[in-house]
């Protein structure tokens, strides 16, 4: 979803800090966009300043003339929070090439446009010159001129505006943007932001299966609202199947070790040579290092005999499970906990290790805790075993097989 945000204020009032301070709460991407020149030793420094003040965790972009292209050129990912800083400097780039006003305002309406196409946030900082004396020089009048038509434009066309004096800012104008795109009053009373968007794809895509574990323990609170996250999972006639059986004996986690070991040894049968020797390499758990381990139960007679929407599929209890073990996995990677499912088993023998009533099937075994490594990509495909087919290739069009989208 677009946002575009104004600060303006006097020059050292705190503008460029309270968008550092907004940007922080931003989750996903962050670029920052510079159209300062560092054609002096001073600004040299003072651009030098600024990036120390931000921190790692930027993107930064030099584009004294042209901003508005960086945010066309797909260079900013989508869900991205941009800061423009600053659009004084970039008029007074575009005065000194000795470009006529009218030009210059059509590229401050084209810098708009890019602004308000982009997905994702656009915080622009501007100078509020025009509240001294009248410059005395004719090109101090042009400027100070230009730059109060342009803020005009901006504050304008933008969604919010904010004033900032003596480092405190202060909201002039809100008009935040719903995300539901129905656009009639109908859908999602509580749309999400960009930022928003933005954690939750962070979620999906860096979630990983892990194997490797720190031994400190996940905090009760945090694996709480771990296991909320997936006690809220969609479930076939609401009938919320699953169990959560926390086990955090060390005992009891070694018999499961013995399982797995087991179950891993008849699995490795399954190939032979340079395959057998990549698969015994792998390191398939992570029972005994991880604090915890949770398995996941599905109560096939929850519900009663009959479940809404469970009459002709009788496995979407076992589905409703796996939509929770889904949310538990996301909801994990956003703590910053690591959770490995574990299938390399016996389930009867887990059955009767646990001592499961009959109409008890277990679903998921998972490790949790804090990740001894970090993948970038799934350790299957770091380690050779597979790679991700590409989306073209699993999505299909109207008929199976068909994976090209044809429009009349
Ligand atoms: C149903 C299921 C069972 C799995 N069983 C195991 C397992 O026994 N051992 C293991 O190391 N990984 C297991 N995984 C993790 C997969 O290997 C992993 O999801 C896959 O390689 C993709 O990596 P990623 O989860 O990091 O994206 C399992 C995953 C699922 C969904």
């Amino acid at each position: 979803m677009n946002q575009t945000i104004l600060i303006t204020g006097g020059c050292r009032s705190g503008k460029s800090r309270h968008a550092l301070e907004l940007a922080a709460r931003h989750t996903g991407p962050k670029v920052f966009l510079a159209t300062a020149q560092a054609l002096d030793e001073e600004m040299e420094e003072r651009i030098a300043r600024h990036k120390q003040e931000r921190g790692p965790g930027w993107t930064t972009h030099e584009e004294p003339l042209n901003p508005g292209s960086i945010l066309k050129s797909g260079a900013c990912a989508p869900g991205s929070l941009v800061v423009l800083d600053c659009i004084t400097l970039w008029l007074s780039n575009l005065i000194l090439e000795s470009r006529p006003r009218e030009d210059i305002l059509r590229r401050v309406d084209e810098l708009l446009d890019a602004c308000q196409r982009f997905d994702g946030t656009v915080l622009v900082i501007t100078n509020e010159v025009g509240a001294g004396i009248v410059p005395d020089t004719a090109l101090g009048r042009e400027f100070r001129d230009l730059a109060g038509e342009a803020n005009q434009r901006i504050a304008a066309r933008f969604d919010e505006v904010r004033h900032t004096v003596s480092g405190i800012p202060t909201i002039l104008k809100s008009n935040r943007k719903e995300s539901s795109p129905s656009g009639n009053g109908m859908g999602f009373k509580n749309p999400f932001s960009a930022e928003d968007k933005a954690g939750l794809y962070k979620a999906i895509f860096e979630r990983r299966d892990v194997r490797h574990f720190r031994t400190d323990p996940v905090p009760a609170h945090t694996l709480k609202r771990i296991l909320r996250a997936a006690h809220h999972a969609g479930s076939v006639g609401f009938s919320q199947p699953w169990n959560f059986l926390v086990i955090d004996d060390p005992a009891i986690r070694e018999k499961v070790f013995q399982n797995f070991t087991h179950a891993n040894g008849e699995a490795a049968d399954n190939y032979s040579g340079a395959k057998r020797e990549l698969y015994s390499s792998l390191k398939l758990e992570g029972i005994r290092e991880a604090p915890v381990n949770v398995l996941v139960t599905c109560d096939r007679k929850r519900g009663g005999p009959h479940v809404l929407g469970r009459n002709t599929v009788l496995e979407t209890d076992l589905f409703s499970t796996c939509c929770a073990v889904q949310n538990l996995w996301l909801a994990a990677r956003a703590e910053g906990v690591g959770v490995g499912w574990v299938s390399i088993l016996s389930m009867d023998q887990l059955k009767a290790d646990f001592a499961l009533p009959a109409s008890v099937e277990p679903v998921a075994y998972l490790c949790l805790g804090y990740p001894a490594a970090d993948y970038a990509k799934p350790m299957l495909e770091e380690e050779g075993w597979a790679k991700r087919i590409p989306l073209e290739e699993v999505v299909f069009f109207n008929h199976w097989g068909r994976t090209v989208e044809k429009r009349p």
